[in-house]
């Protein structure tokens, strides 16, 4: 913290290699170290800078992903940083607490910054979040589980694609913040996980070997009103979903990925549907020291502070293609869609095409409204910033721009598989 009161976090990105196996170096890059990066912190009121040095031999940039703030700050494709500088945005947190992660974006490269290890998380805590009986204290009861799929080709990273495969990259295994054949040690009876899907293009099925039920408490962007028990939970790439989960003394249990619930048997089997992995294992201690149980409410007084479709003053389609949303690939100097600050407005996600897209929108937390005309299921109905839109499917969502106005600079809006965003499936808009 500086004298003014301001938190300051330096992340430098850089080279360097990786021992993910015995005596195999892999070459990774990383932010302050050799591959992934730290865990920041703030909380809602305060003021954050961050020193973004490039170390490394291309430019990049680093988006804060879910993170409501300027465009000028947003670390977007029109924000890169060049090889050698180093970059300073600084804003205030004015959200609820929430899971939000930090990635590169660089326009037609960014599956490749991710893939190479630049990825963190980017918690924020308020006061509501303060006060909750849910766990919290990081790395012991509440713990980051970024997860990512990856192939070795002897000591290095593979990341070609594979035949027929048109979501993007699919590894044969997956690493929890960075490491294979991941375990937790569990000393608490209640764990909270915070599930990040860091993976280019993996879209994950999350639940336990013996399918035990657990609480579903926060999604991307914040809290839910009140937990909802379930046993599975999927997470596209970019997704967020806080779990607690309620562990038997001395017991082990593997945090998995199952095969999709749905989609055509063709898009599965290609596109990684029919997979499984044995994602994290927990083990619990002994004796375990005795947790609270879950709060029935969890949203602060404010509530979810998320739009309201009867206010939405404009409606607009989005018709998602592989080859580009609305017909047209990405242009860095195309603005495509203007918004009034202060508004909300009603999106329709619409996929007509034959494979899986997602849908992410930078600067806002959005309600979806619904998916082909039903009420989504309870993991989808808390502040969302990314959203699954599987083939054939409709969805529509509400959101609400009351940040500053800026029309000079665009945030995006786009597919979140990344060789997708590379190859233009991505589109700007500007809040004026
Ligand atoms: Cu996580 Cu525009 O990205
Ligand atoms: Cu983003
Ligand atoms: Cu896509």
């Amino acid at each position: 913290v500086d004298k003014d009161g301001t938190r300051v976090f330096d992340l430098r990105m850089q080279a360097g290699s990786t021992e993910f196996r015995d005596g195999a170096a892999t070459p990774t890059w990383g932010f302050n170290g050799d591959h992934l990066g730290p865990t920041l912190r703030a909380e809602r009121g305060e003021r954050v800078k961050v020193r973004v040095r490039n170390t490394l031999d291309e430019a990049s940039s680093v988006h804060w992903h879910g993170m409501h703030l300027p465009a000028r700050m947003d670390g977007g494709p029109h924000q890169m940083v060049g090889a050698g500088s180093t970059w300073t945005p600084h804003w205030k947190v004015d959200q609820p607490a929430s899971t939000l992660w930090y990635h590169p974006h660089p326009h037609g490269a960014t599956e490749k910054h991710v893939q190479r290890g630049l990825a963190g998380m980017f918690l924020l805590d308020d006061e509501n979040s303060g006060r909750l009986a849910l766990p919290k204290t990081y790395g012991v009861d509440d713990l980051p589980v970024m997860v990512q799929d990856v192939t070795f080709d002897g000591a290095k990273f593979d990341h070609g694609h594979r035949f027929l495969a048109n979501t993007g990259f699919l590894g044969d295994r997956t690493m929890v913040n960075g490491t294979l054949d991941p375990y937790a040690e569990v000393g608490d009876e209640r764990v909270r996980l915070r599930l990040l899907n860091a993976s280019t293009a993996r879209i994950y099925t999350f639940g336990f070997d013996d399918d035990r039920a657990f609480d579903l408490v926060g999604t991307d962007g914040g809290l839910l009103a009140a937990p909802a028990s379930m046993n599975r939970v999927q997470l596209s790439p970019g997704e967020r979903a806080e779990v607690v989960v309620t562990m038997r003394p001395g017991e082990r249990t593997v945090l998995r990925s199952y095969p999709w619930r749905d989609g055509n048997g063709w898009e599965r089997r290609f596109n990684g549907g029919d997979d499984s992995f044995d994602v994290l294992q927990l083990r619990a201690a002994e004796r375990l020291r005795p947790s609270p149980e879950v709060p029935g409410r969890l949203a602060a007084d404010r509530g979810l502070e998320l739009p309201d479709a009867d206010d939405a003053v404009r409606s607009r389609h989005f018709e998602l293609r592989r080859s580009g949303i609305n017909g047209q690939p990405m242009a860095m100097d195309r603005i495509d869609e203007t918004v009034t600050r202060g508004t909300t407005e009603v999106w329709t996600l619409r996929n007509g095409g034959d494979m899986t897209h997602n849908f992410h929108v930078h600067d806002v937390q959005f309600r979806v409204l619904d998916v082909n005309g039903k009420r989504p299921e309870p993991a989808l109905r808390g502040r969302k910033d990314t959203v699954a839109v599987p083939m054939g499917a409709t969805v529509r969502i509400a959101l609400r721009f009351d940040g500053p106005s800026d029309p000079d600079v665009p945030y995006m809006y786009h597919c979140h598989l990344l060789s997708h965003e590379d190859d233009g499936m991505m589109g700007q808009f500007v809040v004026v």
